[in-house]
């Protein structure tokens, strides 16, 4: 017997970024374990060894009835963008759902001692590519009957709705993901591609060992005495997202843990 959201899910092609690790892999095996009979998943990262392990996890868990592609890619790097549709195989091109979740954050610093190449890789990586992404799929999208079809799904952050000290271009990029993602749903209004954002509190994931430059000593300092999300934890409401029925958009969700209420309204265990 399959649930109706493996049914809703079956014969999709999903397109990930940044599911190498964190949110992205673990949405990737959620998928795969939600509609396990008839998908197609897109991975892309910039580390493929780690893509290739996720796929073979996949097949040792669900078998042969989802089909995963990795795919090496650079969300930053334009030109890889462009080519990137072109560049799949025949039968991968026909893509519906989007999940665009490649997002990084570079150090704690504040103005005026910003590092400039900390700042244009965030920008480039959570706006830039995050918007040159969309535009890819869209065109997909757009070519449906009807004026259109197809999900996009922009894993924003409570960053971009409360930005915090030592936090400011990051939370500045996610809240352009916001105001991008809000006006794009408004000019999709009249046909039937899904526009929806996630935006997480704390999850634990590679995120501040790349935070801070690969420390991983001061990345475990910032979930002492919390209990922080899983990346499960946001998989399960991506998946959640793209399963609903057809006229239903998941718009907009804010998910924390339970000791978390803001940015900085944090209950630590001492
Ligand atoms: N963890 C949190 O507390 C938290 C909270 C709110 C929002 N978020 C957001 O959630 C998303 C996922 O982060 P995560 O927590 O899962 O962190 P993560 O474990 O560090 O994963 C980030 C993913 O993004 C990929 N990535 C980074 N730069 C990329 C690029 N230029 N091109 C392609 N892929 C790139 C990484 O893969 P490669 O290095 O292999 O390219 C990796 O797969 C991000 O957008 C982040 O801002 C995280």
């Amino acid at each position: 017997m399959t649930s109706t959201m493996a049914q809703r899910l079956s014969g999709k092609t999903i397109v990930i970024t940044g599911a190498s690790s964190g949110i992205g892999r673990s949405t990737a095996l959620e998928f795969a374990r939600t509609s396990p009979q008839n998908l197609k998943i897109v991975i892309t990262a910039r580390r493929i060894d780690a893509l290739q392990d996720v796929a073979a996890t996949i097949k040792s868990e669900v078998g042969e009835g989802v089909q995963v592609l990795p795919v090496k890619l650079d969300v930053s790097n334009a030109d890889e963008v462009r080519g990137f549709v072109e560049g799949l195989p025949e039968g991968w091109r026909d893509v519906d759902v989007l999940i665009n979740n490649a997002g990084m954050v570079k150090g704690v610093a504040q103005a005026p001692e910003i590092a400039e190449d900390d700042l244009n890789t965030m920008l480039a990586t959570n706006v830039t590519g995050l918007i040159n992404m969309t535009q890819a799929i869209m065109k997909i999208y757009k070519a449906r009957p009807d004026g259109g079809r197809g999900d996009i799904i922009n894993i924003g952050s409570i960053a971009g709705r409360e930005p915090y000290p030592g936090g400011s271009i990051y939370c500045a990029t996610k809240a352009a993901v916001r105001s991008f993602t809000d006006a794009l749903r408004k000019e999709n209004v009249s046909n039937r591609i899904r526009v929806m954002c996630v935006d997480p509190g704390q999850v634990e994931t590679e995120f501040s060992v790349v935070r801070f430059y690969g420390d991983k000593e001061k990345a475990d300092a910032v979930y002492k005495g919390v209990d922080p999300l899983t990346p499960e934890d946001i998989a399960e409401v991506i998946v959640f997202a793209a399963g609903r029925r057809e006229n239903v958009v998941m718009a907009d969700s804010l998910i924390f843990p339970s000791h978390q209420a803001s940015p900085a309204h944090m209950h630590r265990k001492s």
